[in-house]
């Protein structure tokens, strides 16, 4: 059974470092191929050429980086993956699932450095065209757990340590309250398989699967 979908979609899925994402991305994507729907992953800072190579600058440049540029750059990367991957995949019908995305600027950037995250909005918005997920998973667990889970090594950020992981929470907390419809929180203490399941009843009853 083929479901004539003439859009596509675009989910995105959200949390600290640690909270289990990347695993429920590919899940997703595995299922909504299962039930006929043509779907692709992208991950940010990341996900084409230019991308990675900012990625790779953002991640694990040795020198101190400005606050700001670090914002800047997170979202140069997100302006490259919007224009060239995003964007065209949607127009062509493809559902689109980003590990990370707008979002995560505003949490790490905002809440975790303390940049303005009104100002960063306005650059997020310049740097997407607007486009905004038509749903957004907030993967959400206790600092402490999520840093049990983290691997050893650590990139730039994930070493900035637990008050500024705090900070991302609370930054991401903030908008599931002031986005509800968008932006919906999920108990990410569960298992795996239950964390899914959450997600999918969420899918089935926003999109009609
Ligand atoms: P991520 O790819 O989720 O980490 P991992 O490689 O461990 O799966 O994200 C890399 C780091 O970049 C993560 O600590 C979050 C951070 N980040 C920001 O600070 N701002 C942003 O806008 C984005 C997209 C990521």
């Amino acid at each position: 059974m083929t479901k004539s979908i003439s859009n596509g979609k675009f989910i995105t899925l959200e949390g600290v470092d640690g909270c289990g994402k990347s695993t429920q991305a590919d899940k997703l994507v595995e299922k909504l191929f299962e039930t006929d729907i043509s779907a692709v992953t992208v991950r940010e800072p990341g996900g084409d050429h230019i991308s990675e190579s900012i990625r790779k600058l953002l991640l694990h440049a040795e020198e101190s980086m400005s606050d700001r540029a670090e914002a800047l750059l997170m979202i140069a990367s997100r302006a490259q993956l919007t224009d060239k991957v995003i964007l065209p995949h949607i127009i062509n019908g493809k559902w689109v699932v980003a590990d990370r995305y707008a979002d995560s600027t505003l949490a790490y950037q905002g809440g975790g450095r303390g940049l303005s995250v009104n100002a960063l909005e306005e650059i997020n918005n310049f740097g997407t065209y607007t486009l905004k997920p038509d749903i957004t998973f907030f993967i959400d667990i206790p600092v402490e757990k999520a840093n049990e889970r983290m691997s050893v090594s650590r990139d730039r950020i994930e070493r900035e340590g637990a008050n500024f992981q705090q900070r991302v929470r609370d930054q991401y907390l903030a908008m599931n309250t002031k986005e509800p419809e968008r932006v919906i929180l999920i108990n990410g203490e569960q298992s795996i398989d239950k964390v899914f399941e959450d997600i999918w009843s969420i899918m089935k009853e926003k999109f009609s699967l």
